[in-house]
This record gives structure tokens, sequence and C-alpha cells, in this order.
């Protein structure tokens, strides 16, 4: 299958299966935006809340927050974003249509065959709007471009009410907005995506030993949710082309079907974010180590991490094409067969339940199966059409289990599970089946 080809097909999957739709589509959509439909909302609240759980949940030296989008603007004019975060455009002077231009490299314009260009300009990625009803210079507000900046500011609250002790770290996981030039491949680069940041506290001394652990951990988590380590690259980012915050920084690049492109980033933020707060809003954002009495303001680690890229990593990673299928059933299949082989964790159904007959006897009891996985899973329950098309649909979007009801279960109170990526199906008594589940679906 051709890069392009994989490009197209798991676009269309997810439409076609409710991942992922074109936004406002009704009206034509809006450029480059996505909505996440009933299977895409549960991978990616999987996704967030296996982060949440590996690195927030279940370390000592973690506390989280959910900040405002909007914060002080004076937080932008310290953090270096109002000066600093934009990207060089040039403009058609014909047709005005604006571009990259670190990474436009024709002579004609591709709209309009124009020929002349303006000097490269600064253009500020933030996005705009007002806060109240008069729109007026004083009352700008930006649309937070990344979460972290909200850790940098509540870093004294936080440290107050929670009592931690350098080393450790405050996460976050939320919306940020870019007004992006050239967004596009599908939802790899969006104005309005999701980010999942960690700022970690250290001192200075520490900082090598912190961003090789981290980077670490980050690994460890791409192989937790399945994403091809064979795809993957861990790049440093030389001097030049790193953020004006960054004293070193890694991009962990994932091979797409349009190129080697930033999947996560780590930096080294140094102190910087700190001191500049500190600066600008004049208070005192040092923290007193309890052991030697010592004031120093923390460096910080970043593992920074996008959500929606994960999703797309995740799915590339899953997608496989089965040339004649591999149906379980006597039925013969000529065309190939999708699966998606997501990591059982973060797969948005668990469990599908599928009764052999429509007839009572079989669909209620069936049901109320369905019902009670349902207080634990994500289940669907489906009666239509042959088992073996029961199945590819299942397959199709990395449903781990099928459980079919039959006549015999009434007999003998038991069901077949059958996995999704060995086929094999067991028989399992009814009584044991939660048990069955929680060893498989639950870590
Ligand atoms: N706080 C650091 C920071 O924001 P970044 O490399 O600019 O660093 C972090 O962004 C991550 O956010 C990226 O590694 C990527 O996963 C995701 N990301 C950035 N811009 C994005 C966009 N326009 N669309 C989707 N995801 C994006």
């Amino acid at each position: 299958m051709s890069d392009n080809n994989l490009m197209e097909k798991l676009v269309s999957l997810c439409k076609r299966r409710g991942f992922i739709f074109p936004g406002s589509e009704i009206y034509g959509g809006l450029a480059n935006s996505w909505d996440y439909g009933p299977l895409g909302v549960e991978l990616k609240n999987n996704i967030k809340k296996l982060w949440w759980k590996k690195f927030v949940q279940q370390r000592d030296d973690m506390v989280g927050i959910d900040a405002a989008l909007m914060m002080n603007p004076k937080v932008w004019q310290a953090s270096g974003h109002i000066s600093n975060f934009s990207d060089p455009l040039i403009e058609c002077k014909k047709c005005h249509t604006r571009f990259r231009a670190d990474t436009f490299d024709q002579k004609q314009c591709p709209n309009c065959k124009g020929t002349e260009f303006t000097a490269a300009k600064e253009f500020n990625l933030m996005f705009k709007t007002f806060m109240g009803p008069a729109e007026e210079e004083a009352n700008i507000v930006y649309f937070r471009p990344e979460t972290a900046q909200a850790m940098f500011v509540d870093f004294p609250q936080v440290l107050e009410t929670s009592r931690q002790r350098i080393p450790f770290g405050i996460a976050q996981i939320g919306k940020a907005f870019r007004n992006e030039i050239t967004p596009g491949n599908f939802i790899f680069r969006t104005r309005e995506f999701e980010q999942m940041e960690i700022e970690y506290f250290i001192q200075e001394k520490d900082w090598q030993k912190y961003f090789e652990y981290w980077l670490e951990e980050m690994k460890t988590w791409l192989s937790d949710i399945g994403v091809d380590s064979s795809k993957l690259h861990y790049v440093d980012i030389p001097d030049n082309e790193r953020a004006h915050y960054s004293k070193r920084t890694v991009d962990i690049e994932f091979d797409y079907p349009f190129g080697q492109r930033e999947l996560y980033g780590i930096a080294y933020r140094t102190n910087y974010d700190l001191s500049q707060h500190q600066n600008a809003s004049k208070q005192d954002l040092e923290y007193r180590d309890p052991e030697n009495g010592e004031k120093f303001l923390p460096h910080v680690i970043e593992p920074t991490f996008g959500v929606d890229r994960t999703f797309l990593a995740v799915l590339l990673s899953a997608y496989t094409e089965i040339e004649g299928g591999r149906s379980t059933t006597t039925e013969a299949i000529k065309e190939s067969e999708v699966v998606l082989k997501l990591d059982k964790k973060i797969a948005p159904v668990k469990i599908a339940v599928l009764p052999l007959s429509k007839k009572d006897e079989v669909s209620i009891p069936a049901r109320e199966l369905a019902n009670k996985l349902r207080k634990n899973w994500y289940v669907q329950y489906d009666e239509t059409g042959s088992i073996g098309k029961r199945y590819r649909r299942q397959d199709e979007i990395g449903t781990p289990y099928c459980v079919t009801y039959d006549f015999d279960s009434l007999e003998d109170g038991k069901v077949t599970v059958r996995d999704r990526d060995t086929m094999l199906q067991e028989r399992v008594a009814l009584a044991d089946l939660e048990k069955y589940f929680k060893e498989r679906l639950e870590d």
C-alpha cells in the first residue's frame, strides 16, 4: 500500500466509522477543523486518561492543573510569545495569498501564477480576541498557544498547596490554539489542538540527568500505547532552530505517510520562564530548599505530547490490511479486510456482544449481558448482518473482544469470546466473564 493510499484510507475510515469528521460540514466545513465523533472521542479520552494515570496519578512527584484558556496578556508579553512566536510570511503581490517564507521554494504563486512576492514579514501565530463588549486595544486577549505557561504562572500556588519538593512536576491536558499559516495533513497540523504537557522543576545541576530520564519515559509511553517504534526518530534540534526558550530540544519524529515529522518534543527550558514571570510580575517565584534554606529559581525539563498527533500515530501504527480477508466463518471473503490493532487499553469499544439469533430467547439475555458489561466497559451490541460481517465491523474499529451469545448459551450458561488479534475463540462461563475481561482489559 502506498503511503498516500494509507492516508486516504485512514481518513475515509475515520469518517465512515465516526472517529473524525470535518467540522461544520453541513455549512461546507471550516478549513482544517475536525470533529471527533462517537468512536474518536472514546479513543482520544482513553489516550488522555492513560496519560494522566501514568504521569500524574501513579507518581508522587507530579500534580495536575486545569487552567483557563485565556490568560492575562502580560503572560504572553513576559513569556516572549508576543515578540517571538511567529513565522516569516511572504505575500503574492498579485493575489495577496500568503505563504510561509521558510518552506516556500517556488518561483510562481501556486494560486495565480504571479511571480512577485513581498519581502518576508513576521506573522504572530497567536489567536487574538477581545474580552468584554468593547473591541479596543486595551481589551485584547490571546488564546493560549501552549498549555505550558499556566504551569509557570501557577507555580507558587501549586507549591504552596501541594507541598511538593523539588524535583517535582506540574501536568496539564488542554486545548491550545495557533493561527497556523499552513495547516493540513488531516489532524497533524490544525489551528485548534490539544496538548498533554509536563513542566518538571529541578535544580540546574541536574538538567542532563532529568532530560535523559524524561526522554526514556516518553519512549516507554509510546511503546505502552502501541506506536510503531520502527517509525520513530529522535532528533536533536540545532541551536538556530530551537524555540527561543530552549537550551536543548529533542524532537520525537514519526514516519507519517506524508513524511517524517514531529510527534512530540522535550525541551530544557532552563529557568527562562520563571525568571521572565518573576521580573514582569514582581512576585517572588523562588523555591526555598527546606534542607539548607537556599532560595533559587528552579530549572525546567518540559516533555510535551500533542494529543491529536498521538491519535494519528496510534491509528497509523494500528492500521492493518489483510488481503483476501481472514474471516473466522465459512463465508468466502474476496476483498481485503481491515483490522485496527489498537492497544486494548485505548481501543474505543472494548467488547462487542453479538447474538447469533434475533429471536427473543437469545437477543434478550444477550442485551442483558451487554448492559451488565457496560457498567465497566464501553460495549457495542450488534445483531444485524451475518456474524462474519459483524466481526469485520468490530475488527475495523479495533474492538479487542467479541462475545457471541447462541442457543447453546441458554443450555450451558457459556458464551464464545473471540480475540481480535489471535482470532482464537473460547467458551467462557457467563459467571466468569467479568473476571475474564478484568484480567485482560485492565492493568
Ligand atoms: N510547550 C511547548 C510547545 O508547545 P511545541 O513543539 O510547539 O512545544 C508541542 O508543541 C506539541 O504540540 C507538538 O510536539 C505537537 O505534538 C503538538 N502541536 C503543536 N502544534 C500543533 C498543531 N498546529 N496541530 C496539532 N498539534 C500540534
